[in-house]
């Protein structure tokens, strides 16, 4: 059976029992701030669950299409997915128990055809909310669901979304997944092999701004299955991405990296469902930024960038649009898919390249930083969020990996310190002082770390320092201890030096440390009263090869291939015992 089928059947299914079909809504959920998704169909309906009218009756169905960010992290097994088609249907004040366990009964045995043998019930215990469910499990037993099958237990409760609102008691239905080993007679909700295929929440409750629950006027059904799910049931597969939801995607993705699914079926499942979930985001109107919805989309198309480099494919490759299409062509029955095709083509890539462009030397400093380490403090998880765009969550997860925690607390201290000081910049506060980030001004910083490094061993003289620096898009001008005017030959060679070091393609690399440390690993600059505690150390050259050290605010550039030409254009006397030199980039 494949999706559109599984959706015709099921629509029918309920339109045969008098239920009339809405339409899906965004994911985007209307005039309420306190969650940035919908998770589940009953949130588009909830006025009715509490009693107002619907204008299409009292039973319901549709498809609609959720997001659930509590399960990004565990997205990469055979189960779980960010986004889901959730398959609804409702009873608003019209049937309850007796009829919502028949018709799930009936849809998951007559229709679906799924065998009773492999089928498993679970109900509520009971607790000071409600008494355990006798009734529920008599009505499955009635059905014949026998005794072995069916468990009490207390976490069947669902809802209310937030902190108010209509909730209840549930019971849960657990299809046995393995077709070629018999099902236990005895049903073990612990056992991985069940697994819940759907939840017919029976919302008999509402929840009390004080924490209280009281039965409801209304008494609602609030049924619920994930279509990914069921599908992979309903072909005998116990891996939802052997669907033909995923596997079209599974295929591009292979395609594209040479790989086979056999083998990296956790990176593969992760790429496709990021991207699935980052195209249904887009079309609803989310763009990639740093806050709310964006950011999650942002993590999300992230991970699947990250991730596609860790399979090996080649970041000049375009990962995003040929999976895009294979959705589009899957998903065709949604259009506001189509009507943002070219959107969701444009934002996907310009958010792909964005990363692919930092991710290679995000990696390296957190390799450098986390060198025998056991811990990434705030300062330099925050280094890695701002400038190579790592979210914290993949910062976590790479550490993970890796054995090592994250300050989380230190960074979040970061994160509200700089977002303090940008809104200060932004008020105009700072606005001089402010450094000037711009391309040429980058470039010019990190050849004036490379000419004082150059003076230091042309002229011999180790203590060297910057006695002063001004830089301007179109030239560097810097002032240093040294007592004598400089030989055409010595400048001559400190050029060449520069630009040695240009053309050997040196990565530019920030550390962040305290004063002292940075000065025991030999940093250079003298400001001491000038920096905090925690100073940046910008270090150009690869790691044992290090050509200079500088405690520096920056900003420069990654590698010094990005230069050009280095050229001194003036060398003359500062004041007693400083010279000043001008060079220029071309
Ligand atoms: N609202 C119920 C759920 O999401 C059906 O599981």
């Amino acid at each position: 059976m494949d999706r559109k089928e599984l959706i015709k059947k099921y629509i029918e299914f309920f339109k045969s029992k008098n239920h009339k079909e809405i339409q899906n809504a965004s994911l985007i959920p209307e005039n309420d701030p306190t969650t940035l998704f919908i998770g589940s169909g009953m949130e588009t309906i909830i006025p009715f669950l509490l009693g107002q009218k619907h204008p299409q009756g009292k039973r319901i169905v549709n498809i609609q299409r959720c997001l659930r960010t509590g399960d990004i992290e565990e997205v990469g097994n055979s189960t779980h997915h960010t986004l889901l088609e959730m398959m609804g249907n409702w009873s608003l004040g019209d049937y309850f128990k007796k009829e919502a366990i028949e018709y799930s009964f009936e849809l998951a045995t007559k229709v679906f055809k799924l065998p009773i043998e492999r089928l498993a019930v679970s109900v509520f215990a009971g607790d000071k909310r409600s008494s355990r469910d006798e009734e529920a499990a008599e009505i499955w037993k009635l059905l014949g669901i026998p005794e072995e099958r069916i468990t009490f237990l207390e976490d069947n409760w669902w809802g209310p979304i937030g902190e108010t609102g209509p909730c209840g008691t549930d019971t849960e239905m657990f299809f046995w997944k393995l077709n070629d080993v018999p099902a236990p007679k005895k049903f073990d909700p612990q056992d991985e092999n069940w697994v819940e295929i759907w939840n017919d929440v029976l919302m008999g409750f509402i929840k009390n701004k004080d924490g209280s629950f009281e039965e409801s006027d209304q008494k609602n059904i609030d049924n619920g299955r994930g279509l990914e799910r069921v599908l992979a049931v309903l072909n005998g597969f116990d891996d939802n991405y052997l669907t033909d939801i995923w596997q079209p995607l599974i295929k591009q993705i292979e395609k594209l990296s040479n790989k086979t699914y056999k083998g990296n079926e956790r990176i593969m499942r992760i790429i496709a469902d990021h991207i699935r979930a980052s195209v249904f985001l887009i079309a609803d109107g989310v763009t990639p930024s740093n806050t709310e919805q964006g950011y999650i989309l942002r993590r999300l198309i992230r991970r699947a960038v990250r991730y596609s480099g860790e399979l090996g494919i080649s970041k000049d490759a375009d990962l995003t649009t040929p999976i895009v299409k294979k959705i589009l062509e899957i998903y065709d029955d949604y259009d506001i898919l189509k009507k943002n095709k070219q959107k969701i083509i444009d934002e996907l890539n310009k958010e792909e390249d964005k990363f692919e462009k930092t991710l290679e030397k995000g990696l390296n400093i957190f390799n450098r930083i986390t060198k025998d380490k056991k811990t990434i403090d705030g300062k330099n998880s925050f280094l890695l969020f701002q400038s190579y765009g790592f979210p914290i969550e993949m910062t976590i997860e790479l550490a993970k990996e890796n054995g090592i925690k994250v300050d989380e607390k230190g960074f979040a201290k970061e994160l509200a310190s700089h977002q303090e000081l940008s809104r200060t910049a932004s008020s105009g506060k700072f606005k001089s002082g402010l450094a000037d980030d711009s391309e040429a001004t980058k470039k010019l910083h990190t050849a004036t770390h490379l000419m004082n490094e150059a003076l230091r061993i042309v002229l011999d003289k180790p203590d060297l320092h910057q006695r002063g620096s001004n830089i301007t898009s179109e030239r560097l001008r810097f002032d240093f201890n040294f007592d004598r005017k400089l030989t055409p030959e010595e400048l001559k060679e400190v050029e060449d030096m520069v630009n040695l070091k240009i053309k050997a393609n040196l990565p530019v690399v920030c550390d962040v440390m305290p004063v002292k440390k940075a000065k025991a690993a030999g940093a250079g600059g003298v400001f001491d009263s000038k920096y905090g505690e925690d100073v940046r150390v910008y270090t150009v050259g690869s790691i044992g090869k290090e050509f200079s050290k500088e405690i520096c605010a920056g900003p420069h550039v990654d590698n010094t291939s990005e230069l050009g030409t280095f050229k001194i254009v003036k060398e003359s006397s500062s004041s007693s015992g400083v010279r000043r030199i001008k060079a220029v980039l071309e």
